[in-house]
This record gives structure tokens, C-alpha cells and sequence, in this order.
């Protein structure tokens, strides 16, 4: 069976960060650097190695960095030709999607990811989309969202990633109620969104990438708030269930939750031990810290 190509994805880049102030405070979360890279660029990578061919970015206040960043940066690459500096001016040049590819919405209030995901509604009519969560980094050869795409060319319907998290931290994330599960593939009976500990179904958590069916679109149409008065994702695709599969899918590589401090000085650490530029000097650097 063939299922309808995915080739759209929704960044919700809304959020305030309210973490990583004053960081930020004028500059947007997704545009900290791992290494010498935006988080944003990173997940906009993934999503082209994926074969996704348009990016909808839902944006608010004080997000325009991000657009700056993947435009053409004209007097910079002027200077960067007439100085002979032509990796530089690669590196510049291939940020960005091609001209077309690239759209932006706002959400005007921070409502929620569910949210921030029916902002963009418009721009993916009836076919299934990917959402990603530039904060929730992976690591992995091939890139997350490739993964799930071969899970999704298989089952079909809609296809989480999700991983085991300590049982401490279910209230997190929203957390899979499973109806069976061959270890690498898992099909949710249900989705509780961060539930308690005591009360969670399993420890098998959703992390920020997502292939949806439109579907879950009309289900955001009702604005229905959940946990913490937000407008939740996981709440409309648990009302799917039974109507249309949710599976949840182990993906290989390792995940950084960038949202969090420790998670972001984690996760340069490690991008800057896993590039060949870099890894002699952090490992002496670490080796002094240790
Ligand atoms: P977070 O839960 O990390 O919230 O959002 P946040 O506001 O970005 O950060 P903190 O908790 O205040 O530090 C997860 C993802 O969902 C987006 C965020 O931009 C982030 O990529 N988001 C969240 C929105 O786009 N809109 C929202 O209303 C909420």
C-alpha cells in the first residue's frame, strides 16, 4: 500500500523561551547555536534530507531573526566574494530552501503547541504534514524525520518518534498508552498528555517530531485547552484514535532537549566532539574540567 508523500513540515518557533532569558529576550530560542549552527537550521536540514519541499514557520514577536537568516544576506556575500572567501560564502549561500519553498505565519499569542500548529493550517490543506521542534535536537545518521518517513511508508496514518524517559519524568512529555509494540515500532491505544508519574501508561514519551494526518487540524478548530490552559497537540491527536492510527516509532540517535540548558550544553558538547574539526580540541578542553 502507498501512502500520500509527506512533504511539507510546520516549525513552531513561537514560544517565548522563557528558560533561556535574557538570552532571550531580543533573540529568538531557535537561533542559539549549536556549535557555529542555529538550532532552526539544523531542524531545517533534517526536513530537506527528509524530503520535505515546504517549510511553514509559525512565528510571533521578535522572531524575525529567523527570517533574516534564511534570506539572502546580499552585503554580506558581496564582501565575502570581493575577500575570496569562497567556503564562507557556501556556507551563507546554502542556508536557506530555495526561493519558493519558504512561508511564514504568526501566532499572535503563545496558546499553546496545538496551537501554533493550526496556525499553519492553511498553508497544508488536505495532505499529511511534519512538525518539528527545532529545540528537540537530534543526532542521528540518517536525520530523525527520515527515520519516521520509512516507518510512515509502512503504516501509514500518523507516526511519532518517542523514547523511554525515567519514569520521574512522564509529567514532560505526552506519554504513549500502548496497544502493542515490536520494539522498534509501537501502536498507541491512547496519548496522555504529562501525565504524573504515578498515573502514566508507560514511559514510551513523544519527542518534537511528528507526521500527522490533516485531520488533527479539524480537532484543533475546537481550541479545546488542556494542561496548563494551553491549546495541547498531544490531546487532538489522542481524539483521533480510533478513527485513524498513531504509532510511535524508537528512532536511532540520540536526542537533546535544547529547550533546557543542561540539554543545550549537552548537545554542543556532543555535535562538537562528532565533527572532525572540533573533537581534539573539546576532548583536551573536557579533559581540563574533568
Ligand atoms: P516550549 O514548551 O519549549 O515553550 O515549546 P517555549 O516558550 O519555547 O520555552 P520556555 O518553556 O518558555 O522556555 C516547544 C516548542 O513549541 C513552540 C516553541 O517555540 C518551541 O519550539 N511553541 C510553544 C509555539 O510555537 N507556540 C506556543 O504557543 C508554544
Amino acid at each position: 500500500m502507498t501512502f500520500k508523500p509527506v512533504k511539507k513540515a510546520i516549525f513552531p518557533v513561537a514560544g517565548l523561551g522563557t528558560r533561556f532569558l535574557p538570552a532571550t529576550k531580543a533573540l529568538p530560542k531557535e537561533m542559539l547555536p549549536i556549535v557555529d549552527k542555529p538550532l532552526i537550521q539544523y531542524a531545517v536540514e533534517e526536513a530537506r534530507d527528509a524530503g520535505i519541499e515546504q517549510f511553514i514557520f509559525v512565528t510571533g514577536r521578535g522572531k524575525g531573526a529567523m527570517e533574516d537568516h534564511f534570506d539572502h544576506a546580499v552585503e554580506l556575500e558581496q564582501v565575502l566574494t570581493e575577500r575570496d572567501k569562497l567556503d564562507d560564502l557556501q556556507t551563507v549561500q546554502t542556508c536557506s530552501p530555495p526561493p519558493g519553498q519558504l512561508a511564514y505565519v504568526r501566532q499572535q499569542k503563545p496558546l499553546g503547541l496545538g496551537h501554533a500548529v493550526w496556525c499553519g493550517r492553511n498553508f497544508i490543506g488536505d495532505e499529511p504534514f511534519a512538525v518539528l521542534s527545532a529545540d528537540d535536537l537530534i543526532l542521528a545518521e540518517p536525520g530523525c524525520l527520515k527515520q519516521m518517513i520509512e516507518v510512515y511508508n509502512q503504516v501509514g496514518g500518523n507516526v511519532v518518534a518517542v523514547e523511554d524517559v525515567p519514569r520521574e519524568h512522564t509529567n514532560r512529555y505526552g506519554i504513549l498508552d500502548i496497544e502493542s509494540d515490536d520494539g522498534k515500532i509501537a501502536k498507541a491505544k491512547a496519548l496522555i498528555e504529562k501525565p504524573d508519574p504515578k498515573d502514566a501508561p508507560s514511559t514510551l514519551s513523544i519527542i518534537g517530531r511528528y507526521i500527522l494526518q490533516p485531520a488533527v487540524l479539524r480537532e484543533l478548530d475546537k481550541h479545546e485547552t488542556g494542561v496548563g490552559g494551553e491549546i495541547q497537540l498531544t490531546d487532538a491527536m489522542a481524539s483521533l484514535i480510533g478513527s485513524t492510527d498513531f504509532h510511535g516509532t524508537r528512532f536511532e540517535g540520540k536526542r537533546f532537549d535544547c529547550g533546557s540548558r543542561l540539554g543545550f550544553i549537552e548537545a554542543n558538547i556532543a555535535f562538537a566532539l562528532s565533527r572532525d574539526d572540533m573533537a581534539e580540541g573539546v576532548s583536551s578542553i573536557l579533559k581540563e574540567y574533568g
